[in-house]
């Protein structure tokens, strides 16, 4: 068997397709992720690869008997809401390929070697980003993660319960994480950094989530005079534009997601939800933004006679991948270049636990998150070619 990269892609194309939106909408233990789950089960078994779940729900496809000093690649096979064919699939679909492409040329890995698929990379439905990663290394308390809710209000753990599996194993998982020699994950650049068909990843910037809960008066939009209001969408407002000003040099702020309550066209909400992305170069820089952006949206809050109430619902330290692995792949792959990256990985969490690298493969418009987020087939088959190449030499 020998599958490409954009064969796989399109076996799982109709999959989580989102009518509404466009794109992809695939999220942590949804319907659509369960499916996702089950065909990559149904691809690594027809490899002869044996398949286990773990505490928190990743999934591991091995070549050989489970670690230690185990070769592991992988990544995801959730999405944004909307998002593009490629963030996650493709470092997953290229896994299975490369395994296709060592087979067929009769190599046999004198080390363990295993798939993995993380669950819920993006946070798209519970909130948190790299939720798998995170609770296997500990970076998030399993009972806070738990209690995570999506946007209708059902908890992780009822997720969990509902795709049939045990939300009571959830935590820190040091016998997985023993077992891992090394992990290198595939992914789509998501910028426009990559100029040729494959490089190497050096660094992840600093980032966190924060939610702004507003508060103010419920009222009619027509018999509430202007003077009379405490709208608490206007500071949610002005929090759009301070994260445009205080995100400079290099820093990036974002806000892709408000929600009013109730939300209806002729009311003022009572209350307005509203959540920060923000990402820059280290620690005191991202603070340092959010900082600023937290004091303008407080003063913008008190000049309405709102409240404000934030929360800080996931965070990363800039991650600065293993520079000898990362050369060392570099060099296996003819001298490709090492880029930074405003994105985070699965990758960037295991990256303070075991030695870590990315292969970034090209994407042409640097769009990524979005349903035109693309990368060449013939990109797709050299990174295929650069990951055999990768897991070869790591294996050997
Ligand atoms: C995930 O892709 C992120 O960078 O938010
Ligand atoms: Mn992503
Ligand atoms: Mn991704």
């Amino acid at each position: 068997m020998t599958a490409t990269a954009t064969g796989l892609l399109a076996a799982i194309a109709d999959v989580g397709a989102d009518r509404t939106r466009g794109g992809y909408s695939r999220h942590g233990f949804d319907r659509v992720e369960l499916e996702l789950r089950e065909w990559f089960t149904a691809e690594a078994s027809k490899r002869g690869l044996a398949v286990e779940t773990d505490r928190n729900g990743n999934i591991w496809a091995w070549w050989g008997n489970p670690g230690p000093d185990a070769v592991i690649t992988g990544s995801h096979l959730d999405s944004v809401p909307g998002g593009g064919a490629f963030d996650g699939p493709l470092g997953v679909v290229s896994s299975l390929a490369a395994v296709d492409v060592l087979r067929a040329k009769g190599f046999t890995p004198r080390r363990p070697l295993a798939v993995v698929v993380f669950v819920e990379e993006e946070g798209g439905r519970f909130g948190v980003p790299c939720l798998g990663s995170r609770l296997m290394t500990g970076a998030i308390d399993a009972d806070k993660a738990r209690s995570l809710l999506d946007p209708d209000g059902v908890s992780l753990a009822d997720a969990i319960k509902r795709s049939g599996a045990d939300p009571s194993t959830l935590g820190p998982d040091e016998e997985a994480l023993a077992r891992i020699g090394c992990f290198v994950e595939l992914h789509v650049e998501q910028g426009r950094g990559l100029t040729v068909p494959v490089g190497v990843a050096s660094s992840i910037l600093a980032h966190g989530r924060w939610r702004f809960t507003f508060t103010g008066e419920g009222n009619h939009a027509g018999a509430t005079l202007m003077e009379d209001r405490r709208d608490p969408m206007v500071p949610a407002a002005s929090l759009v534009l301070a994260a445009r000003k205080a995100a400079v040099g290099g820093a990036r702020a974002t806000v892709g997601r408000v929600v009013p309550v109730p939300g209806g066209t002729n009311v003022i909400a009572s209350e307005v939800n509203v959540w920060l992305d923000a990402r820059a170069a280290d620690d005191a820089a991202t603070k340092s933004v959010v900082a600023e952006i937290q004091a303008m949206a407080r003063q913008a809050a008190a000049e309405e006679g709102c409240g404000v109430r934030v929360t800080q619902e996931s965070y990363g330290d800039t991650v600065v991948f293993d520079q000898v692995l990362r050369d060392d792949l570099s060099t296996v792959l003819g001298g490709v270049p090492a880029l930074p990256t405003g994105a985070g990985h699965d990758a960037g969490i295991l990256a303070s636990r075991v030695p870590t690298a990315m292969l970034f493969v090209r994407n042409p418009t640097g769009v990524s998150h979005a349903p035109e987020e693309y990368a060449e087939p013939d990109d797709c088959e050299a990174g295929v070619a650069a990951l055999a190449t990768t897991l070869e030499h790591l294996a050997s």
